[in-house]
């Protein structure tokens, strides 16, 4: 059926997130016609629940190059140096203009601003805002700029699918729109340049620091469209969410890092600091080290959870440092202030993703990929505290550069503009032996966070990655079943799309997993617990039908 709906633009960026909103001010500024089209509105997805901050070596005595250093470190070997190069000189630079955007971070009575240190950061390098709600702020202010802008936006739209030409070449996105007026229903966005800036995938998993719409979205579209994804393997743990029984399902409240960084211990239920001799860092080790200590510990004795005590910061510190965590703590029956806080592991980011160039290119000609979507190499095998942010930033303003500069040579309208919109679903879900693919019915999304929970989560073995490949065989093979059998689909709708693409991401995610046989930054095998620098420094990367490492 024909589209319900189109809009014609030089870029369409998909995602309103630091990475999506930077890259629109940016191409906007660059005099480039812009749209923004975003699943829920402007300001929802994952960076306005980022907490610690954004690290850039803006301290006196902190340099680019000892960031560099740290971020090596955590990311085990597997990061592209030029990339983490790029992020920690122009890190600086970016951060000081998205204060000229608008965003204010927490700063001294002289006016400098402050720094805290995370985990894996030898330096006090992260600047705040709001205490303990840097993204609700960075949020606050590109919104504000977009808007102030007036960047056309379309909100509660979902991305479909990539739309390219004859040659293959992007032209724009289709789009389901739910309430948005004249852009209800199926449409399209037609643009010779597509930036994905659609976050993460902790919803493939029980238990995530995520928001709901974090569904692997761009990553699933990518794949479709042909794209190379990387590193999906590496899954991040965050070490300290705070703990609300076993069966907590969705978004579970972070503790952040900072919490740490400022001087809370790690404790078990005799009150040990089991941290201390195991790493030099202690409980701010880099954060597959602490999270891989916590659940060491709790398996040996058996918990559920360990726990951070920072009973000692005191009311003041709580209050004007930390107020969002004091208020999800309390919110919960918590009380940091007298108790230890109840902190187990839980999804937090993606390292991998798209993989890209370090101009933001993806592998398919005219699709940009930036920010938690986004493989740009800066990652590797384990984030550093506080990159993510910077990443989108430092990411978003080459991407739009690239675009400026390259817009008469993407923008040959002859190649684009006539392309007609693909029937209002998916394009069929890739994996390398599956042929046909249905839309999965939504009550599939908690099998298949059980199953990725269960045997792709924290730890892992060879044995719990085959069976987790199996019972998602089994998801898919069932809703392939009633489509063979009598042609039935589950009806196409936001949250039909959502479970496909997370059973996409998912079947990706464990496949990659499956393969990489060692034990790697956040990638943890039982069965083969050591580092195998020989066979294993490297990357494994997929595409549509074919994966290559
Ligand atoms: C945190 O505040 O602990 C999260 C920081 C991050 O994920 O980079």
């Amino acid at each position: 059926p024909a589209p319900g709906w189109s809009l014609e633009a030089d870029v369409v960026v998909v995602g309103s997130g630091v990475a999506g909103l930077t890259t629109a001010l940016r191409c906007s500024a660059a005099g480039l016609k812009t749209v923004v089209v975003t699943k829920a509105s402007l300001d929802d997805g994952s960076t306005r629940w980022a907490q610690g901050g954004v690290a850039a070596a803006l301290g006196e005595g902190d340099t680019p190059e000892q960031h560099l250093e740290d971020t090596l470190v955590a990311g085990v070997g597997l990061c592209d140096e030029e990339a983490v190069r790029t992020l920690v000189t122009e890190g600086p630079g970016a951060v000081r203009r998205l204060i000229e955007t608008g965003a204010h971070f927490d700063t001294s009575a002289e006016g400098a601003i402050e720094l805290t240190r995370e985990g894996g950061h030898h330096r006090r390098r992260i600047a705040h805002a709001g205490g303990d709600a840097t993204g609700l702020e960075i949020s606050r202010a590109l919104v504000e700029a977009v808007r102030a802008q007036s960047i056309p936006t379309v909100e509660n739209a979902l991305v479909l699918d990539l739309l390219t030409d004859a040659d293959g070449r992007t032209a724009g996105v289709s789009l389901h729109v739910m309430g948005e007026g004249q852009h209800d229903g199926v449409g399209a966005v037609h643009a010779p340049a597509v930036v994905l800036a659609t976050g993460g995938m902790g919803q493939v998993f029980s238990a995530t620091t995520n928001p709901s719409v974090s569904t692997g979205d761009g990553v699933a579209l990518a794949l479709r469209a042909g794209a190379e994804v990387s590193d999906l393997e590496f899954v991040q743990f965050h070490p300290t969410v705070l703990f609300l029984g076993a069966d907590a399902e969705g978004q579970q409240p972070l503790v952040s890092e900072a919490v740490r960084g400022e001087g809370a211990h790690l404790v078990d239920a005799d009150g040990v600091r089991f941290m201390v001799g195991q790493h030099d860092l202690a409980e701010l080790a880099p954060r597959d080290i602490v999270a891989k200590g916590i659940t060491r510990r709790m398996q040996e004795q058996g918990a559920e959870h360990m726990y951070l005590d920072a009973r000692h910061f005191g009311a003041d510190m709580w209050e004007n440092r930390f107020p969002t965590i004091l208020a999800a703590c309390r919110a919960h029956g918590i009380d940091p202030l007298t108790e230890p806080i109840p902190v187990a592991p839980a999804a937090h980011y993606a390292s991998g993703g798209v993989r890209t160039d370090p101009r933001g290119r993806t592998t398919v000609p005219g699709l940009y990929a930036c920010g938690e979507v986004a493989c740009t190499g800066v990652h590797g095998a384990n984030r550093l505290a506080s990159n993510s942010l910077l990443e989108g930033l430092v990411y978003a303003e080459r991407i739009a550069a690239d675009i400026a500069e390259r817009h008469a040579e993407l923008a040959q309208p002859a190649l684009y503009a006539a392309v007609p919109v693909p029937v209002p679903a998916p394009a069929p879900v890739p994996h390398p032996d599956t042929p046909a693919h249905p839309l999965l019915p939504p009550e599939a999304r908690f099998a298949i966070q059980r199953v990725m929970t269960d045997g792709a989560g924290v730890l892992r073995s060879a044995d719990s990655l085959s069976e987790a490949a199996a019972r998602l065989a089994r998801i898919h093979a069932e809703a392939a079943g009633a489509l063979a059998e009598d042609g039935k689909t589950a009806e196409p709708g936001v949250d039909t799309w959502e479970t496909t693409n997370l059973l996409c991401v998912a079947r990706v995610l464990v496949a990659a997993a499956q393969r990489r046989e060692e034990t790697r930054g956040c990638h943890w095998r039982e069965d083969r617990p050591d580092r195998d620098d020989e066979a294993w420094r490297r990357h494994i990367v997929v595409r549509l039908n074919a994966d290559r490492t």
